[in-house]
């Protein structure tokens, strides 16, 4: 095979490896090239979130060279593209964007995607299709021309509808004049609210791990990340000693995610309680990211904004991505008091105008009729977990039961890998697709994610596979189902 592929003096392929060097596209990367960069960039520590300096610049930000002014008095940037090699565009890209990786989840992806055969259990994407009510709501949207802008806060009745639902379904009223806006998912509105609060250099607390957007999304605004580890012991559950030993002065906004990814941990209405009264002491902006609370499988979900005094200082996000498997859609919205959700309309009328107007409508047909699609999607979810959960403790793995989203998270370090390690041997030898904790934030060490959102057949068969992995690592102590 090695001599039939082997290259001609003339340049041609031969005949006979023809069927086999089918011509890759320039800049083709084999899955497992991808797979050994990547895991390369990720090893041990998370890259998502940049090891910072005690002055707060993250260190690889630091040690990017700063051009100095030179003696004509040529400004630094423009001395440095004089300086720089023509072919490298490189030059052009801001250092702290430079400095960040991409994220790490969808090169998994990307790789168990081109892997035949391969299961994922990376992705957090619904498996479900959106509700047919909802796809009718879009196409009729488009059958009627409403291809226009809208208003740059959305659709008046979709805000009327959000107003509503975060009311009947959360506890605080919001005005849909002035308190609410439809973004483009919670990744928009995010992206703006941190836009819209944070001068350089302020600090935002969040817990770790945490969804892989976070720690860059706070980096991309000058600002700088604090990571409030959570421990495995307590559940990964966030604490108020644990927020109190990493508050420090500079901190203007916490992040807050209930039911967390990649952890799946809920808050109680007693943590939230403690935690707000800490963010009332510490005169904390709470930016809750609430996209999972409908797919929360033990008790209710409780929001931080409905504990009082603290609608005035929340902004609340959430989006219809994860509950009404409407991730194409790339809808969603933040709600907050005026003040602060009129600075973040400015933010998103410069940057985006506005969302979908399709999106939209299908959007207010997921809040005014799509409740018992949801729920039906929830209840598969659960049955899915219960399976999953039960699974991994059966085959040696500890695995906390994740009170909401769709993500297990077993401990593999008992195996004796790194979370990183696991993730790349399970890939390769079982062609199984799980995202290593430390994606999620150095708390995440120890651990990987593993989705439940695919089908059930796909989860039986995938922890077959890492049974059959289990058992060629040869370990005695892992107990077998
Ligand atoms: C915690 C969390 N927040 C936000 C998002 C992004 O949501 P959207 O699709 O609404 O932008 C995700 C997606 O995985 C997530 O896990």
């Amino acid at each position: 095979m090695a001599g039939a592929l082997a290259g001609r003096a003339d340049g041609a392929i031969p005949r006979s490896a023809q069927a086999v060097a089918r011509p890759m596209p320039e800049g083709f990367l084999s899955p497992f090239l991808i797979f050994r960069q990547y895991a390369s960039a990720h090893m041990e520590s998370s890259q998502q979130h940049m090891p910072q300096t005690a002055d707060g610049v993250p260190d690889a930000i630091q040690a990017c060279p700063v051009p100095a002014a030179n003696a004509a008095g040529v400004a630094p940037a423009a001395a440095n593209r004089a300086a720089a090699p023509v072919a490298d565009p490189s030059r052009f890209v801001a250092r702290h964007v430079a400095a960040m990786p991409k994220s790490g989840i969808r090169d998994f992806f990307a790789i168990a995607s081109q892997m035949r055969d391969a299961i994922s259990l990376g992705i957090g994407e619904p498996d479900f299709v959106t509700p047919y009510p909802v796809r009718e709501a879009a196409m009729r949207a488009l059958e009627k021309g409403r291809t226009s802008y809208t208003d740059n806060r959305g659709l008046g009745t979709l805000r009327d509808a959000i107003s509503a639902y975060v009311a009947a379904n959360y506890g605080p009223e919001y005005d849909p004049a002035t308190e609410i806006l439809v973004t483009i998912g919670v990744s928009e509105a995010l992206d703006m609210a941190l836009r819209a609060i944070l001068n350089p250099g302020d600090k935002v607390l969040y817990h770790d791990p945490c969804y892989v957007s976070y720690s860059p999304s706070i980096s991309l605004c000058h600002a700088q990340a604090i990571a409030v580890p959570t421990r495995s012991e307590d559940g990964f559950a966030l604490t108020v000693e644990a927020l109190r030993a990493a508050w420090q002065p500079g901190c203007k906004a916490l992040l807050l995610n209930f039911p967390t990814n990649p952890t799946g941990g809920t808050a109680s209405r007693e943590l939230l309680g403690q935690i707000a009264r800490f963010a009332q002491e510490k005169d904390l902006l709470v930016l809750s990211d609430e996209i999972y609370s409908e797919l929360t499988f033990e008790g209710a979900h409780t929001s931080i904004a409905s504990i009082p005094g603290m609608r005035e200082r929340t902004l609340f996000l959430h989006g219809f991505s994860k509950a009404f498997a409407m991730t194409g859609f790339r809808i969603g919205y933040a709600c907050g008091p005026a003040a602060v959700m009129d600075a973040v309309l400015k933010v998103h009328q410069y940057a985006i105008m506005c969302a979908s107007i399709v999106s939209q409508e299908a959007a207010l047909e997921a809040l005014l009729h799509g409740r018992d699609d949801m729920l039906r999607m929830r209840d598969k979810y659960r049955e899915r977990r219960d399976f999953i959960v039960r699974r991994f403790n059966g085959l040696g793995l500890p695995c906390h039961l994740p009170r909401g989203a769709f993500y297990a998270f077993p401990k593999v370090s008992v195996t004796g890998l790194d979370s990183m390690t696991f993730a790349m041997s399970l890939l390769r030898e079982q062609k199984v697709a799980m995202v290593p904790g430390t994606a999620f934030g150095t708390a995440g060490a120890g651990f990987c994610r593993a989705s439940f959102s695919t089908s059930y057949e796909n989860i039986i068969k995938a922890s077959d596979r890492i049974g059959r992995f289990l058992d060629s690592l040869k370990i005695d102590s892992l107990k077998t189902d």
